[in-house]
């Protein structure tokens, strides 16, 4: 009896761990695939242009072609569906929550977006700039216009636009997250979903038109780690409160119904690949005559781009 016991037992381990792909902080008694062993089941984990990264500004370089973005139907009303995924938790958008401008090439549509966090109010972000993470790191995942869905979009080079935000632990609560929280906790376990009623993307993401990023190819952060992803990250942060994001995670679980924290990437190299900013980096207001000052004041006063860090 105790034999078949403990060999179901080691079957289920079995079925919930080997071969899976998981992050590093699910150690799953080491039978599951971790971040430094992804690239032996998923090639394109290997490969040179991997995300996420870490941002190094004073390595970074203006590229003028990096305008404003146009979000079209951030003001759309609709029902946003939730599942967990067993890594995460997907927010479905509709195709018609669009992305132009930004100096991508072509119109894409939203797919879905997604959360990376970490443990206890600690690191969780994916990016990090200058080697600092923030707790918590929003993605919105979009596919160019023509593709039908994400694995033709992963066909292509730029097939993906990601666009990532992160958080800024803040003493208040940031009221538009609650429904965010609030559906998170009806998505316990892996499969389960449930809806938002009447939710706006504005709700949650800032008017993008003025806002600068920075720019780099990259890929999924997930396993098959495609490199098809043309990345976004903005310099503005979006708050959470403390006990926001402690809600956030302690309510969802791993397919291995353990807690779902420490859901992240670490860094991958950058292997050469430049990283660009839509944002001048410097007004250079040295030489004290009257064109220079005059130049100076409209770099300072008239360009919402020469913002400064
Ligand atoms: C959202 O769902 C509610 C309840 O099912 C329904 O009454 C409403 O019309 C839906 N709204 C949209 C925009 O589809
Ligand atoms: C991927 O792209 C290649 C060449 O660009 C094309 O031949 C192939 O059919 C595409 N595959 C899918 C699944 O779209
Ligand atoms: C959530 O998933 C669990 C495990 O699969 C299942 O037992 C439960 O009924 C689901 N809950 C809902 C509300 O769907
Ligand atoms: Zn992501």
């Amino acid at each position: 009896m105790t034999s078949i016991l403990s060999l179901s037992s080691v079957l289920l381990a079995l079925k919930l761990c080997s071969g899976e792909w998981c992050y590093e902080s699910q150690s799953c008694d080491s039978k599951c695939t971790g971040p430094s062993e992804w690239k032996q089941k998923y090639l394109q984990c290997g490969g040179p242009n991997q995300s996420p990264i870490n941002i190094i500004t004073r390595k970074v370089k203006h590229d003028p072609k990096l305008t404003g973005f146009t979000f079209d139907g951030h003001e759309d009303i609709f029902n946003m569906s939730v599942e967990n995924h067993g890594h995460s938790a997907h927010f479905t958008l509709p195709q018609s929550v669009r992305l132009r401008g930004g100096g991508l090439s072509d119109t894409y549509k939203a797919v879905q977006f997604h959360l990376h966090w970490g443990e206890d109010g600690g690191q969780g972000s994916e990016h990090s700039v200058d080697g600092e993470r923030y707790p918590m790191e929003l993605h919105i995942i979009h596919i160019k216009e023509k593709y039908n869905n994400l694995s033709m979009a992963l066909n292509d080079s730029t097939g993906v636009a990601a666009l990532g935000f992160f958080f800024e632990m803040s003493s208040e609560k940031n009221q538009k997250l609650d429904r965010i929280i609030e559906a998170l906790g009806k998505v316990r376990y892996e499969g389960n979903s449930t809806e938002i009623e009447d939710f706006r993307l504005a709700d949650i993401v800032p008017q993008a038109d003025s806002l600068s990023y920075y720019r780099y190819s990259g890929s999924l952060t997930t396993p098959g780690c495609d490199q098809s992803v043309v990345w976004t990250v903005f310099h503005k942060t979006l708050p959470i409160s403390k006990n926001q994001l402690m809600s956030m995670y302690k309510q969802l679980l791993f397919a291995s119904e353990k807690p779902m924290t420490g859901i992240f990437r670490p860094v991958q190299n950058l292997n050469g690949r430049v990283v660009y900013t839509s944002v001048k980096s410097h007004c250079l207001c040295v030489l004290p005559n009257l064109i220079t000052l005059f130049l100076c004041l409209f770099c300072v006063f008239g360009q919402q781009r020469c913002v400064f860090y």
